[in-house]
C-alpha cells in the first residue's frame, strides 16, 4: 500500500508478528470474548498495524476501537483506514493537519460473480470494465475502489453511500480511478463541502488488488 499513498500518509502492512498481536482492553471490548479465531487474527493485525502507522507519524500507540457501526475510532487528530484480506492486512494514519480522509481496500483477484457484479457495478462501469486492456479482473477493481471510497467517504459525511452512488472512472495507464458522488447523496449530506469526487490509485499484482484514496485538506 505504500507505493499508493503520498508521503503524508503512514502505512503499515502486517507481518507475521501483527496477526498474533495482542489487543489494548479498548479494542479487545468491541472485539467482544466470542470472536471467532479468523475474525481475532484479521482484527488483531489491523490495529497492531494501525499502532504502527502511528508510531510512524510520530504518535503514541493509542488504541482504535470500533464503534457501534464498526468504523474504526481513531484519536483526536489522527485518520486512519484499515483493510484485510486472506493473506494480507494494512493500516494506514495521517494527520488531520494534512488530509481530510483517508481510505484504502485490498481484494483477491478473480473473477467477481454475476450476481454480485449486477450489484456493484453501473451499467457504464460494466461497459468501462469490457473496453479496458489487460487480464486484470477490472471489476474487482471498480469492487475495491467502491469500498475504499466508502471508507473516505463516511469517517467525513456520516451516511451510508451504496454502490450505484459512485459512478467510477479508471485510468488503467496512470493506475488510477475517480469516482463521482451521486448529487442526491451530496444533497442530503449534513457536513459542509462533502466531496464530489474521490480520486485514488490501484495496484494489482501478488494477487491481489489494492486501491487507496486520500481527500486533500479543505
Ligand atoms: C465497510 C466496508 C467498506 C468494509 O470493506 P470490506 O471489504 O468488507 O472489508 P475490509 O477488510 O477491506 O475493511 C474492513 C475494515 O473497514 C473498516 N470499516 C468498517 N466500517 C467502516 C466505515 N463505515 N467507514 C470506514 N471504515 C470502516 C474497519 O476498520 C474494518 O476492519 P475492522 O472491523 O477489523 O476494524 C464494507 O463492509 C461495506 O459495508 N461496504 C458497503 C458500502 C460500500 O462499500 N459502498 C460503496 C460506495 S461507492
Amino acid at each position: 500500500m505504500r507505493d499508493i499513498f503520498p508521503a503524508t500518509v503512514a502505512v503499515a502492512v502486517a507481518g507475521s508478528d501483527d496477526w498474533l498481536g495482542a489487543l489494548l482492553p479498548a479494542e479487545q471490548a468491541c472485539l467482544g470474548e466470542r470472536a471467532v479465531e479468523t475474525r481475532r487474527r484479521d482484527f488483531a493485525a489491523g490495529r497492531s498495524c494501525a499502532r504502527r502507522a502511528m508510531t510512524d507519524l510520530g504518535l503514541p500507540p493509542t488504541a482504535v476501537p470500533a464503534a457501534p457501526d464498526r468504523s474504526p475510532v481513531w484519536p483526536a487528530g489522527v485518520v486512519g483506514t484499515i483493510t484485510h484480506t486472506t493473506g494480507y492486512c494494512a493500516a494506514a494514519a495521517a494527520h488531520t493537519t494534512d488530509v481530510r480522509s483517508v481510505g484504502m481496500d485490498a481484494e483477491q483477484h478473480h473473477e467477481i460473480n454475476p450476481g454480485v457484479r449486477r450489484m456493484v457495478l453501473l451499467p457504464e462501469e460494466e461497459a468501462l470494465c469490457a473496453g479496458l486492456p489487460g487480464d486484470t479482473s477490472w471489476p474487482v477493481v471498480v469492487f475495491s475502489a467502491k469500498e475504499t471510497v466508502y471508507k473516505v467517504w463516511y469517517p467525513v459525511v456520516g451516511t451510508w453511500l451504496g454502490f450505484f452512488d459512485a459512478h467510477l472512472d479508471i485510468d488503467p495507464d496512470a493506475g488510477t480511478f475517480t469516482a463521482r458522488i451521486a448529487p442526491a447523496r451530496l444533497d442530503e449530506a449534513s457536513v459542509e463541502d462533502p466531496p464530489a469526487t474521490v480520486t485514488g490509485r490501484f495496484v494489482v499484482a501478488d494477487g491481489l488488488v489494492r486501491t487507496a484514496a486520500v481527500l486533500p485538506r479543505r
